[in-house]
């Protein structure tokens, strides 16, 4: 069968620069990259793109905190994830900024066309105002006590306890984040985008894009709900792109985000012959664009975004496909739990190749979300992976080579089951197109079986040992080679690396989906090398336990950075006293305390050796947190931990009590 050569766009939701990549993240850009490298392998002309998300007040903020541009917080970060994303095998044809020359240039040229369209209009707003840090106060920089629930400590755009949404000056107690004084409300103009001139035209894309269900019914409550217009514009000081002809505005992040996705592909036309902006883009452009995102940004993207593109005069997404939120074991990832996992501690102890095959056994093409169940992991791992399909592989190659001097038969053992397995092809093709992973795993895995039982049937390792029925090994084990190499053609998307080996032990180059209707015979074939190992228990263990000792810098962007004092009066601080102190073998920074508590005895690892000698520590003072829930570690139990100062390394200091002060006693 020949297939029409599409031409595709793709792209993966553009991450914020100023965290590192986790597993949540990896749901979406797994997703995305089989996607794409399935429409690479049927043979369509697919581009997938992506690029740093850099604008915004958060990356603002945190560039100030670390005493650096945001610039080089952005490229500093965004080098860092797209090395990550490179490590779990996601093949970007671009990976792009939005602070770029391209980017500025077509968001320039988009809000000149909708200016022109009478799209554009300002309006005096009044907002949160920090008056020490001389800055207007994003919703979720304004915290306070929810008008509604009453609940503490909750952003100024929702509650988190009871859900109401409400703006910053409705909270009671509002307090900035930034300075932990009280804002006060200034009138400043802002920019505002004529959404509510759309609702027609957005009805019409958004039949046309034939979006899931799940994404169709969230559009009908919004739809009902009435469109609003949409605040463009924030002011100085931003992180951003100015507004023409001002001084101090500058257009909201999310107004130049999904422009980087034309950017970022604007950027590669620049270096690819095969490749023209504006086929892709201009209003008549026949080419599809698609663009992957979670759950949470699909209001931008199914409203905003084909509006904004519709009124400047460029062509509409053909769709968009989201995803839901990954839980893991069954729960919100969370740093205490030690399941808010980032890419890079899981690459520390995990094959990427494993994640991947997980996520597309569980994904679908709706907004469900997903749990990564560890146990799970382990087991659906180590029993579909190695023991259907590597098993298929390592149970046939091996008399292929140690006694066919590794040649494949000339025909096939038994021609009608290899027809089971290509006809399979389309089926599995139109699930994958239709980004139902989970239902072409199934098959997948179903068909492995049956390889495994076609195998278990012909017991080759018995025959074998009839010296007069060589050949009919040869032919089983060559049967047996080419349903595995069938089903790899089709676990391609999913397994690029594993793929890659299975083609160097067939001498073969990177296969089209149509090869895997087509049996290899006749020839030679490379030494069968172990092509994935099992995951082990411990490791998934020790990936957890190294996620509670990671600084989460991902999401606290928008999380403020204080507590309430219902926080802080969880704290169980005491004073303690240091009954002994010892090194530890074979930790270079830790010493061992045993703390006297008053009423009993802990021992704690502290990290302060190159600060202090152990017997100097002896009998002294100091302060220690009693609640902390006991910690393993390589060493033994932590049972608490004492209070110190300092940058780290020599310049620790313990804080001291006056030693008037007893064991036991509370600090606060
Ligand atoms: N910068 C915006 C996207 C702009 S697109 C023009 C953003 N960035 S993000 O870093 O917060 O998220 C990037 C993508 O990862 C989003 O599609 C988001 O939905 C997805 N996920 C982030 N955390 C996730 C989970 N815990 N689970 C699944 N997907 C998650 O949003
Ligand atoms: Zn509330």
């Amino acid at each position: 069968m020949t297939i029409p050569i599409r031409k595709i766009m793709v792209s993966s939701a553009l991450p914020y620069a100023n965290g590192s990549i986790h597993m949540g993240h990896l749901v979406e850009y797994l997703q995305s990259d089989i996607w794409a490298r399935f429409q690479k392998q049927r043979g369509h002309q697919c581009t997938y793109v992506c690029a740093a998300d850099a604008h915004g007040t958060p990356i603002m903020i945190k560039a100030r905190q670390q005493g650096v541009s945001p610039e080089e917080l952005v490229t500093r970060v965004a080098a860092e994830q797209h090395e990550d994303l490179k490590a779990f095998g996601v093949a970007f044809d671009n990976f792009h900024t939005t602070d770029s020359e391209e980017c500025r240039q077509i968001v320039y040229r988009i809000y000149h066309e909708l200016k022109k369209a009478g799209y554009i209009y300002t309006k005096v707003i009044e907002q949160a105002y920090d008056e020490q840090e001389n800055m207007f106060l994003p919703d979720r920089f304004v915290r306070g006590t929810c008008p509604r629930c009453k609940s503490e400590d909750q952003y100024g755009d929702a509650c988190e306890s009871c859900g109401a949404t409400y703006s910053p000056n409705d909270l009671i107690e509002p307090i900035s984040v930034l300075s932990e004084t009280r804002p006060v409300w200034k009138d400043s103009e802002h920019y505002f985008f004529r959404l509510s001139k759309f609702a027609d035209r957005l009805r019409g894309w958004m039949e046309s894009a034939q979006l899931h269900p799940h994404i169709t019914s969230k559009l009908e409550e919004w739809f009902t709900a009435g469109l609003q217009d949409w605040d463009i514009s924030r002011d100085a000081p931003y992180f951003g792109f100015k507004i023409p002809d001002t001084d101090d505005k500058y257009f909201y992040v999310w107004l130049d985000a999904p422009i980087g996705y034309l950017a970022s592909f604007m950027n590669l036309c620049a270096r690819r012959e095969d490749l023209d902006f504006d086929a892709y883009w201009n209003a008549d452009s026949a080419n599809e664009v698609y663009h992957f995102i979670g759950k949470d940004i699909v209001y931008f993207h199914t409203l905003f975004w084909p509006a904004v593109l519709d009124g400047a005069g460029f062509r509409t997404p053909t769709s968009v496909f989201a995803h839901g939120f990954l839980t893991v074991n069954g729960k919100k990832m969370s740093k205490s739990r030690g399941t808010f996992i980032n890419a890079r501690t899981y690459l520390d102890n995990l094959n990427p190749s494993h994640l991947r095959y997980y996520y597309a056994a569980k994904l679908g093409a709706g907004m469900d979300d997903i749990d990564l169940n560890l146990d799970d992991f382990i087991a659906r791992v180590n029993s579909d992976l190695i023991g259907k399909l590597v098993n298929i592989a390592s149970r046939c190659a091996g008399f292929i080579s140690k006694r066919f001097d590794s040649n494949l038969s000339a025909t096939l053992e038994n021609e009608t089951l290899f027809a089971e397995f290509s006809a399979e092809s389309e089926t599995i093709a139109d699930h994958y197109e239709k980004r139902e992973y989970s239902k072409a795993m199934r098959i997948v895995m179903a068909s492995a079986d049956k390889a495994n039982r076609y195998i278990e049937s012909k017991k080759p390792w018995l025959m074998i040992k009839d010296e007069s029925r060589a050949e009919e090994v040869q032919a089983v084990c060559t049967q047996g080679l080419n349903l595995f190499r069938t089903l790899m053609i089709y676990l391609t998307p999913v397994l690029p690396a594993m793929a890659s080996d299975v083609q160097k032990l067939f001498r073969e180059d990177p296969w089209n989906w149509a090869q895997a209707s087509t049996p290899l015979l006749g020839r030679r074939i490379n030494r069968y090398e172990p092509l994935l190992t099992r995951v082990e228990a411990s490791q998934v263990e020790r990936m957890v336990e190294q996620s509670k000792d990671t600084v989460e810098i991902a999401d606290d962007a928008d999380e403020s950075n204080t507590i309430s004092i219902d926080d802080f009066m969880k704290i169980d601080l005491r004073v303690a006293r240091i009954t002994h102190a010892q090194a530890v073998d074979g930790a270079d920074k830790l010493l061992q305390l045993t703390l006297d508590l008053g009423d009993e005895t802990r021992s704690v690892f502290a990290g302060i050796k190159a600060a202090y000698k152990a017997e100097d520590l002896v009998g002294r003072h100091v302060v220690a947190v009693a609640n902390l829930a006991p910690r393993k570690m390589r060493f033994g139990v932590s049972e608490g931990m004492v209070l110190a100062s300092g940058p780290g390394g020599s310049d620790i200091f313990l804080l001291s009590v006056d030693d008037g002060a007893t064991p036991g006693m509370r600090v606060k």
